[in-house]
């Protein structure tokens, strides 16, 4: 693991934005996606930039179940609004929320990241060390699964949603499986929040209680963080 240390998020997103657009020039085909705040910085310096992506494909890492692709608090809407609006891709995967059949619905996204190899992941990380909606307890061979939220990702992510009550309780997540077949991952943390995860992510035992552990296992992963989520360290 390589941790590149920056001031903020600002500064944060433009240390990715250098690195997507090295692996561009190398020949990047898919780009694994993440969403929440902490990739913002990054879609912005991608949004303001001159590269054009419509030669690449795209793969999200998840979707909230029952949300469809048109609901402002769904992860299909904040892609669309952070960066496909302004930056198409040649083609965009997302899990389908919304399908009644969700075994099948995993069944199909495992394919698609079968047909479209994941050359570079972006990742966050939850305040408990999930990475995806991979929850602690998930195993480490596990394929892109329906997740049981946990109590602590829902309260976290209260924020985007009026009440409580409207947080989904159920995601579609790629595993930790599909992720650590990237060949290349870019982890961005910033904020106190993420400070207790970061050190068991880095300085802790490889376990399934804190999923971003296993990227002690991968050849080739950037951490960017700032000063705040490294400072238990
Ligand atoms: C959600 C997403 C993760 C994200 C995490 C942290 O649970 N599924 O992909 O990394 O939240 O979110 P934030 O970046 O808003 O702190």
């Amino acid at each position: 693991m390589k941790l590149i240390q920056v001031n903020n998020a600002a500064e944060g997103g433009k240390k990715a934005f250098d690195l997507v657009k090295e692996a561009m020039e190398n020949g990047l085909e898919t780009m694994g996606l993440a969403t929440g705040s902490t990739p913002e910085t990054l879609y912005q310096e991608m949004v303001s930039s001159d590269l054009d992506f419509s030669k690449l494909s795209s793969v999200n890492l998840d979707e909230y179940v029952g949300l469809s692709a048109t609901d402002p608090q769904s992860y299909h809407m904040y892609m669309h609004e952070h960066l496909f609006a302004q930056k198409p891709f040649k083609e965009s995967y997302i899990p389908n929320g919304k399908a009644t059949d969700l075994s099948a619905e995993c069944q199909r996204y495992e394919k698609i990241l079968m047909d479209h190899p994941v050359d570079l992941q972006i990742l966050g990380i939850g305040r408990n060390g999930h990475i995806g909606f991979n929850e602690p307890g998930t195993a480490f061979d596990t394929p892109t699964h329906v997740v049981e939220l946990t109590e602590s990702t829902i309260q976290a992510n209260q924020r985007y949603f009026d009440k409580i009550e409207d947080v989904p309780t159920q995601a579609i997540s790629m595993g930790i499986q599909s992720i650590m077949k990237s060949n290349m991952i870019i982890l961005l943390a910033f904020g106190t929040a993420k400070a207790e995860a970061i050190k068991g992510m880095i300085e802790g035992p490889i376990t399934e209680e804190l999923p971003a552990s296993v990227l002690q296992n991968h050849p080739n992963v950037i951490i960017i963080a700032d000063s705040d989520a490294t400072c238990e360290l």
